[in-house]
């Protein structure tokens, strides 16, 4: 069964990312399987996965929110990435911090 790990603080800078980083990697490493979720509009998380500019990625969590709160269909492979250590990423970008119409 999936379970479901947040990492979260409403302080800036205090390794919320590298942290989640780490950590999936290390579960991937036991024989998980892991999916990073990048909910910050900074992409640091999508970022430090090796996709260098988030901001030009057209599915983002972003896109997901969107098809779910308006009943669109879910783009296919629903944007997930793959890092080459095994973890994979919904990545974000800079839509996350916008609304969309
Ligand atoms: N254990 C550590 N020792 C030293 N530096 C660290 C450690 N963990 C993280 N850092 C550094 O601290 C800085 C902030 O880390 P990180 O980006 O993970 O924080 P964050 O909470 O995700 O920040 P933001 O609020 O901007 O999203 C980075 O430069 C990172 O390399
Ligand atoms: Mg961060």
């Amino acid at each position: 069964m999936a379970k479901v790990i947040a990492i979260v603080n409403q302080k800036g800078g205090v390794a919320k990312s590298t942290s989640c980083v780490n950590l999936g990697i290390g579960l991937v490493k036991k024989g998980y399987k892991v999916l990073a979720i990048d909910f910050d509009p900074q992409g640091s998380l999508t970022e430090s996965l090796g996709y260098q500019n988030p901001d030009e990625l057209e599915i983002t969590v972003a896109t997901i929110l969107h098809c779910e709160m308006n009943g669109l269909e879910l783009p296919k492979g629903y944007g997930i990435l793959h890092h080459e250590e095994g973890m994979d990423i919904l990545p974000a970008n800079i839509e996350l911090s916008g609304g969309r119409s």
